[in-house]
């Protein structure tokens, strides 16, 4: 790709600004100055040097961030803060979405990827990749709830696929579990518990698909994916063979 181009990407200034600080000499490619706004790069090849510094050009990006509460899931909002502010202005500019959503009082697993085609099968209802949350509701759960989630809820116009609850903890006005889902309906996990009677206090996404939060991840902190990650998560939808 031209180089003043792939600057743009990096959010280094619009086109006329990148190609006026590749001819003051500020650009190296390799090592070697490079004064000519449309050299060819590869991003994937290429190390390129603003100044002397290296600068970080993958084009590809795959974040885990723990969501906090208090944050849109959005790439962006004219009213709300959005979880993008959370996230170096870069990866916006290189097309970073999130994949899916969590509710703005939810915490936990969000992937974000540059990636259309990973992000587009990861939501994909034929595909159903498992997604696991760690609910405290309202009062006690059992083996009757158990099996109404085994069998899949219904209510109204809202139907679910069966999914797993497992109980963690049990008292008479509270409890927490941990629930696991093939899909991703809107305000999916509490409107299960909405259908047996109960009221989701807090809830927390731990895993998506073969992705898992550290135990001991704290909420706002990102990371990039690993590629052992990156590579079970493609996996994961056929994206590359096992
Ligand atoms: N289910 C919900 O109800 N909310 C979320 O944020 C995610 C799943």
């Amino acid at each position: 790709m031209r180089l003043d181009r792939l600057l743009g990407a990096l959010a280094l200034g619009t086109r006329s600004e990148t190609q006026r600080l590749i001819r003051r000499g500020e650009i190296s490619v390799n090592g070697l100055p490079v004064r000519d706004p449309g050299a060819a790069v590869d991003p994937a090849r290429d190390r390129v040097s603003r100044l002397g510094e290296e600068l970080d050009i993958r084009l590809e990006r795959h974040i885990l961030l723990d969501k906090p509460a208090g944050l849109l899931t959005a790439a962006r909002d004219s009213r709300q803060p959005t979880v993008m502010g959370l996230l170096p202005p870069v990866l916006a500019g290189l097309g970073c979405m999130p994949v899916g959503r969590l509710d703005k009082d939810t915490t936990g697993l969000l992937l974000l990827t540059t990636d259309g085609e990973l992000n587009h099968r990861l939501l994909s209802p034929a595909r159903h990749v498992d997604k696991t949350y760690d609910a405290e509701v309202d009062g006690p759960l059992g083996e009757a709830e158990r099996a109404a989630f085994a069998r899949g809820i219904e209510a109204g116009d809202f139907k679910a696929l069966p999914a797993e609850l497992r109980v963690l903890r049990c008292g008479p006005d509270a409890a927490e579990a941990l629930v696991t889902v093939r899909e991703g309906q809107f305000h999916q996990i509490k409107r299960m518990f909405t259908a047996v009677g109960r009221e989701v206090l807090r809830l927390r996404r731990t895993a998506f698909g073969p992705l898992r939060l550290d135990g001991d991840s704290v909420p706002g902190t990102w990371r990039e994916l690993t590629p052992e990650e990156l590579g079970a998560l493609r996996r994961a939808v056929q994206m590359e063979e096992a």
